[in-house]
């Protein structure tokens, strides 16, 4: 019997709130993700404390450890995200803190990441989700261009639409099979 690779996707999501719609697409990519990839949607993004470098180190607290090693064991890392004041929710903000460190060694560093999302304006939350790349960038992680969606919710309901629905799942795919350029030297 051959075993069958399986590819891991950790989800960062960047809304707490029940009715989420950026967590209900990143439910849907989790249902109907192609055999042999997991989503593992992060729970408990709210109760990881905001980053300070004096809680960091051994003993850094149960919710951010249990963040790092989410991250850590994960193939990709996948954010789904709205958008708060132009910018990433700080939610989101704090998990790449976390993930981040130790400078150079985070558990984000080197993981294939994108960044999807949908709000309630024609752009879709591009603010957001090009903050979250970079700062995702920026933190060592491997920004896959191809998968920066920001998707527009005035016209559409992007968990019944079913072109919106490809086309994320069309990224997750992009995401999976992204194969890092690895170094000669
Ligand atoms: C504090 C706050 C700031 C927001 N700022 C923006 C914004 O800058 N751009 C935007 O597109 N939507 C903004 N919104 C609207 C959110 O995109 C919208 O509420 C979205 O549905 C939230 O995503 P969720 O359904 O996953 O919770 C903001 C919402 C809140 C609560």
């Amino acid at each position: 019997m051959t075993d069958t690779p399986n590819t891991r996707v950790a989800v960062l999501v960047g809304s707490l709130r029940a009715g989420s719609v950026n967590r209900k697409l990143a439910e849907i990519l989790r249902d109907e993700a192609p055999a042999g990839v997991t989503l593992d949607i992060v729970e408990g993004l709210d109760q990881v404390p905001f980053y300070n470098e004096d809680l960091d180190g051994a003993d850094a607290p149960a919710a951010a450890a249990a963040l790092r090693e989410r991250v850590a064991s994960a193939d990709r890392v996948l954010a789904v995200t709205p958008e708060y004041n132009g910018t990433m929710p700080a939610v989101l903000n704090n998990a790449i803190d976390w993930i981040s460190r130790p400078y150079g060694a985070g558990a984000v560093v080197g993981k294939p990441f994108g960044v999807i999302g949908a709000t309630p304006t024609p752009y879709g939350g591009k603010w957001a989700h090009g903050d979250a790349a970079r700062s995702a960038g920026i933190a060592g992680a491997i920004v896959v261009e191809d998968v920066i969606v920001s998707q527009s919710a005035v016209d559409v309901d992007p968990a019944t639409d079913p072109e919106v629905r490809a086309k994320l799942l069309a990224a997750l795919n992009t995401l999976v099979e992204f194969v890092p350029e690895v170094s000669a030297a």
